[in-house]
Formats: structure tokens, sequence, C-alpha cells
């Protein structure tokens, strides 16, 4: 199931992230795509706030492809963007981090095959005329379902 939220400004998206950071847990995976501009760092930046992460610390990892962060957790943000494949990925340590205590967010996942772990929080950001933007979040497997439900409560029943 997909849950679909719209975000109509920078604070709204911030805020959102915000809340999510605040339930993140060690072992927990966001991934976020969606194109150049979207707000997945704006968002991402949110998430490392609610997470206790000093904000001078955030930035986006395009160029250093992974940064960790200390907060209330580890938290690791990676970008992905400029990668082509699982080698090169490979030697950024991803793959270390994804069997370390901490939780992982990681902006442009689905650029690489085999980044995103079989238990995943999955953000599409689209944006929407006026600045506003749509998220469509899906979780697969149980780690991911109990952090979506920590973040924007039991999904709703019906159709
Ligand atoms: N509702 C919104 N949500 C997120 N970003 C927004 C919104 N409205 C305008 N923006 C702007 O869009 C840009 C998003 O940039 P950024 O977060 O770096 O995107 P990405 O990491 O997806 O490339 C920022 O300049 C931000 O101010
Ligand atoms: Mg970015």
């Amino acid at each position: 199931m997909t849950r679909r939220l719209e975000s109509r400004s920078v604070e709204e998206t911030f805020s959102l992230g915000e809340r999510l950071g605040r339930v993140l847990e060690p072992g927990d995976f966001v991934g976020l795509d969606g194109q150049l501009g979207a707000g997945k760092t704006l968002f991402a930046r949110g998430v490392a706030s609610g997470a206790g992460v000093p904000l001078d610390d955030v930035s986006s990892p395009t160029y250093s492809i992974v940064q960790s962060y200390a907060g209330r957790l580890a938290l690791h943000h990676a970008d992905l963007y400029r990668l082509s494949g699982e080698v090169d990925l490979f030697a950024t340590g991803y793959f270390d981090l994804l069997e370390s205590e901490g939780a992982m967010l990681v902006e442009w996942v689905s650029q690489v095959k085999g980044a995103r772990p079989d238990d995943a929080l999955s953000i599409q950001l689209e944006v929407l005329p006026l600045d506003a933007r749509r998220f469509s979040i899906s979780a697969v497997g149980p780690r991911a379902a109990a952090l979506l439900s920590r973040w924007l409560g039991p999904a709703p029943t019906g159709a």
C-alpha cells in the first residue's frame, strides 16, 4: 500500500521530516527518490534535526556520497546520484553501514540496484504546482511498517 501526503511549503516538508526523525530507530532505512530540487535534502535535514543532529552538521552529501551524524542515534545520510553501480557503492563502505548500528537515510536510492535493503521505507517526492510536493510512501518489511506507523499513525483502513 502506498500512502500519499502533500506538503505545501518548505516548512511543511521540513516538519514532516522532523516528525520522522523523532521516531527513527537504529537499523531503520529510509530511501528517497525524486527529481533534483524535489526536496529530498530538505526533508533529510528535517529528519536529522528530529533525530537530534545539530543542523550545522547536515548538508547535501552529493560529493561525499555518505555522511554520518551523531544525534540521539547514529544517522548515515547518503546521496547516490553520482554513482553508477553497486561496485562504486561498495567502495564507499555503504554496505558496512547497512550492517552497523544506526539509521540510514538515502537520497536517490533507486539509482543503484541493490542499495535498498529488503526492509525499507521508500519515499518518492514529486513537484506539484505552487511549491507543493507530493510524498508517496511505502513500507516493505516489518521494521519499515513499524516506522511508518510511528511516523504517520496506523494505516487507514478501507479502500
Ligand atoms: N514544499 C516544498 N518542499 C520541499 N522543497 C521545496 C518546497 N517548496 C520549495 N522548495 C524548494 O525546493 C528545493 C529543494 O531542494 P533540495 O531539498 O536540495 O532537493 P533535492 O535534494 O531533492 O535535490 C529547495 O530550494 C526548497 O527551498
Ligand atoms: Mg539532495
